[in-house]
């Protein structure tokens, strides 16, 4: 295949190529051997489906990838930013310790409406708590609360406020505090900097602040699977 019929259309990757085809199915080989869904996230996929919520939850091993990396981290305290049905949270909720806290911030009242039964079927209500309304009048109310710091942030609502998301995500993490954004390569468009899609430019700002910021380190990279085309980023905060 040339490069000319690249098989993803968008960040979904719902081409019927038979390259979408073969990366739908190795990442259901990787899924179902590594991370098998339980009734709790099945649950979740089919009530987000059944309200009509867009299927753009992260895939099963994206999502168990997040859950590693938090345990790895150790993490007790997780910021999210775009909730949608509670799927990633769910995934991330589950890495969490008995009196650990994941604050996940939703645009819209019906998506976290959902994502709060999804999550609470999982058993986790007492850990994961959604927040109702614009991520960027959240946060301000959040950070005056509790002042602790996250130790795990995923960014992964609406990509053209992602420098801001990456601002205040930096102000709430200390040292060691792990910074991952999904959805960064905009289905190869990433690389124009004269793009006027305020998605591409948005996550354009926030690769540039990762590469600028002196207490950042950080990375991107490209992933193909069900979910098609695309990558994450990831910073480490440091000293
Ligand atoms: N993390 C989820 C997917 C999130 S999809 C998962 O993988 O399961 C992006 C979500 O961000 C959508 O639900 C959308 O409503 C929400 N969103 C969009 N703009 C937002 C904003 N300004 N503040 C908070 N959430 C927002
Ligand atoms: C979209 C958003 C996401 O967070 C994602 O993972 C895939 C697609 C979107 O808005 O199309
Ligand atoms: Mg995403």
């Amino acid at each position: 295949m040339s490069q000319s019929t690249h098989s993803t259309t968008g960040t979904t990757g719902t081409t019927g190529s038979s390259e979408q085809q073969r990366w739908t199915e190795v990442d259901r080989y990787f899924s179902e051997l590594l991370a098998p869904a339980d009734d709790a996230l099945a649950a979740a996929l089919r009530d987000s489906d059944a309200a009509g919520l867009p299927k753009i939850a992260v895939s099963p091993n994206q999502g168990k990838l997040l859950q590693l990396l938090a345990e790895l981290r150790g993490a007790r305290r997780i910021l999210e930013f775009g909730t949608l049905g509670g799927y990633s949270s769910i995934w991330l909720g589950r890495a969490l310790p008995a009196g650990g806290r994941l604050d996940t911030l939703e645009f819209s009242p019906a998506h976290a409406e959902v994502a709060r039964t999804n999550i609470a079927r999982a058993g986790l209500a007492d850990r994961v708590k959604v927040h109702v309304g614009p991520a960027l009048e959240t946060l301000p109310r959040l950070a005056a609360e509790d002042t602790t710091p996250y130790d795990l942030v995923f960014i992964d609502a609406d990509k053209a406020n992602n420098p801001h998301y990456l601002e205040w995500a930096l102000k709430l993490s200390r040292p060691g505090t792990l910074i991952i954004g999904d959805n960064v390569v905009r289905s190869g468009e990433v690389i124009d900097p004269a793009h006027t899609d305020d998605g591409v430019r948005g996550v354009r700002g926030f690769l540039d602040m990762l590469a600028e910021h002196p207490r950042v380190t950080a990375t991107a990279l490209q992933t193909v699977g069900s979910k098609g085309y695309d990558g994450f980023a990831m910073a480490l905060v440091t000293e």
